[in-house]
């Protein structure tokens, strides 16, 4: 396994890759790596003939006041993980070069990313689509791997790589989770003994609610109550969205006909967490 730090290094190998009739699978992230990037790592070693992991926490998609700076990192750990998934590449470029100063241009998609996450944080999405497309750029594969814990990001993800004729196969994976049902995050880690034990109301939010709506409850309100009513028992829980929305179009619902996703965020603590789940019939 190689690191890669500089672009244009990385663009030469991808070049030559290519050139060569090899196909590139790859898994963008911002490292303090768990299993659920192992579990995209996987997915890319079994689809490509190399598999390239970029690490980069990526400045332009944390808002003001947010934790860009407390973000962890530990590139040590993650090289280990990503040699022992397999990986071939790790992309590790330096925030200089890809925001060197003079830097004006961003990528916005605009309708999916109005609600849920996008209403809360309004220049994350921006700021993911823009690295994500320099990515893309930089890194040129022919499939790229996401997963479904970030459900927004992944629709967002496939509507900038359809808009913008990027030819690149976007795969979503399931959500891994910890034993007790916790979604896996780099962001439980922030989480104090205490606040992790609360954390476990997202998820049985969901259960809750897949329940009801496995029971006949097809109204969004119905089930939006039941969740936020679970989540507010935790005295360190404070809900920032309980939503039911279309899945493709990530718009409110007002009744659900076949399919929804039920999504929620919730600061426990200080901790913004996220977590979903696509109720069908
Ligand atoms: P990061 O939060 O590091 O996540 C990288 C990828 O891992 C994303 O596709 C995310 O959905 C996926 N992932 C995280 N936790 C998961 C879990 N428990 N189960 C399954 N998949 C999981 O998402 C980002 O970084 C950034 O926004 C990025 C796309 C890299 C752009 O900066």
């Amino acid at each position: 396994m190689n690191t890669i730090r500089s672009v244009s290094d990385m663009q030469q190998w991808a070049g030559a890759t290519r050139e060569a009739g090899k196909k590139i699978a790859f898994v963008p992230t911002m490292g303090f790596l768990h299993e659920g990037h192992v579990a995209l790592m996987r997915e890319g070693k079994g689809r490509g003939d190399y598999l390239v992991v970029s690490i980069f926490v990526n400045p332009t998609q944390f808002g003001v006041g947010e934790d860009y700076e407390d973000y962890p990192r530990d590139l040590e750990g993650d090289t280990e993980k990503v040699s022992s998934a397999g990986g071939d590449i790790i992309f590790t470029p330096s925030t200089k070069e890809m925001y060197p100063s003079g830097y004006q241009t961003f990528v916005a998609v605009e309708k999916v990313t109005q609600n849920l996450c996008g209403a809360s944080r309004p220049t994350h999405f921006q700021g993911v689509t823009t690295v994500v497309a320099k990515l893309f750029n930089i890194v040129k594969p022919q499939v790229a791997i996401f997963g479904e814990k970030d459900y927004q990001q992944l629709v967002t993800i496939r509507q900038m790589t359809r808009d913008l004729n990027f030819a690149i196969e976007i795969i979503g994976m399931p959500i891994i989770r910890e034993e007790d049902g916790l979604a896996m995050s780099s962001r439980n880690k922030y989480l104090s003994p205490e606040e992790r034990k609360q954390a476990l109301c997202l998820f049985s939010a969901l259960n809750q609610v897949e329940k009801l709506f496995q029971g006949g409850e097809k109204n969004p309100k119905k089930l939006i109550d039941r969740a936020a009513e679970i989540i507010r028992v935790q005295p360190v829980a404070t809900i920032d969205y309980v939503k039911v929305c279309h899945p493709e179009t990530i718009e409110d619902l007002e009744w659900i006909d076949d399919k929804a996703l039920m999504t929620l965020a919730v600061k426990i603590g200080k901790t913004r967490l996220i977590d979903n789940r696509v109720l069908k019939n």
